[in-house]
């Protein structure tokens, strides 16, 4: 069967007369618990809720391995690299990754004495060398750079570290972490897969059952488990998925083959593109391209003015929402990336409406 198919019905219960295809969330911090702890028993929603449980077995399906669900995509960041890296102990992280992945390491792990060595591509490999872990983001953001995940993966193996890759910018039905390789694939279920802007969450997917329990355990004791409602509303959206990435891979596709011949956009980047430089590996190691466009309208006042112009770009943060959203990447700080950087998550609008609009903003420059 294939995972277009799964999603449709992942994590759903066996049909019951009578009952609805998906139990409703279960609202509840304590839950009835008389007499000795039954620690296989729903006891405190820290430890566990029967929605996040559901969300959990649909993701797993899709997933290939145990998955722990977490507040936010950071929430689910932080239990990786707490439990994974100690004092002494050392991280290769790729340079191009979530800026909030590497400020937290940064900041939170180098002043405790781990190695948190931010790498070149290229230089990665040799940056594993005696570490315990790699991080690594393929496509990454904001620069949609793509790496060869299997190889720096095995490269890390033989280095005797945990590989974990940041699959938020394809999601699990656009690239498979673990078969890939990876030991642990995270995603920020904030983006695609809820898919409407509207939440916040994370997870971890693992075949280490051992490592799953200690994430499981780690959310237990930081509280980083998220909202039931934010759950049960992420798994309503997953059957969707597949149309909304369809949808938005082909707009992204569309916008990416306009801008790129256009005179006045440079540095147009999309896995997808033949010509991308990261095309050949993308199209080895992932099942779709994605929804997301980086390009250079040349220049912050211009890039502005682009973004004021198109009606059906809305300007904000984040992405794999199904409005079409865009920012200048720039205003954060932090990333290497020009001042008219413009960092594009394609929505599911009609493709001829989201073109138009988009070239008649760029022609209004
Ligand atoms: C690649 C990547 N990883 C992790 C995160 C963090 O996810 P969240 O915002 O859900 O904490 C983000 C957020 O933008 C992201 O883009």
């Amino acid at each position: 069967m294939s995972d277009g198919t799964r999603l449709i019905r992942a994590g759903l219960p066996e049909p019951e007369q009578g009952a609805p295809f998906m139990p409703g969330p279960a609202f509840a911090a304590p839950f009835h618990l008389q007499g000795e702890v039954d620690t296989s028993e729903w006891s405190y929603t820290r430890y566990g809720n029967p929605t996040f449980a559901r969300y959990e077995a649909a993701l797993s399906e899709l997933e290939g391995g145990e998955v722990v669900i977490f507040a936010t995509g950071m929430a689910a960041a932080a239990a990786l690299l707490l439990t994974g890296l100690s004092p002494g102990s050392a991280v290769a992280m790729d340079h191009g990754c979530y800026l909030g992945v590497r400020r937290l390491a940064k900041t939170h792990l180098e002043p405790r004495g781990v190695d948190v060595r931010l790498a070149a591509p290229a230089d990665l490999e040799g940056a594993v060398s005696g570490a315990q872990m790699l991080w690594m983001e393929s496509p990454s953001n904001p620069k949609l750079e793509v790496y060869d995940l299997a190889a720096l993966a095995e490269a890390a193996r033989a280095e005797g570290a945990v590989t974990v890759v940041d699959n938020t910018t394809a999601g699990p039905l656009y690239q498979k972490a673990l078969d890939l390789g990876a030991d642990f694939a995270l995603t920020s279920a904030t983006k695609h897969l809820s898919g409407h802007a509207d939440l916040m969450l994370g997870y971890v997917a693992t075949r280490d059952a051992e490592r799953a329990q200690e994430l499981r355990d780690w959310r237990t004791k930081a509280g980083s488990v998220p909202g039931p409602f934010e759950v049960w509303l992420a798994h309503r959206s997953l059957p969707t998925l597949g149309l909304r990435l369809e949808r938005a891979s082909a707009n992204a596709l569309a916008l990416a083959e306009t801008l790129s011949g256009r005179d006045d956009v440079t540095g147009v980047r999309y896995p997808g593109l033949p010509g991308d430089a990261g095309h050949e590996i993308a199209r080895r190691q992932m099942q779709g391209h994605g929804t997301i466009v980086a390009f250079d309208v040349g220049g912050r006042q211009r890039a502005e003015r682009f973004l004021q112009a198109a009606e059906l770009v809305t300007e904000a943060s984040s992405f794999g929402g199904v409005q079409t959203t865009a920012e200048r990447r720039a205003r954060w700080g932090g990333d290497d990336v020009t001042e008219g950087f413009i960092r594009l998550s394609a929505g599911c609008e009609e493709t001829a409406d989201l073109v138009a609009d988009v070239e008649r903003a760029l022609d209004a420059l």
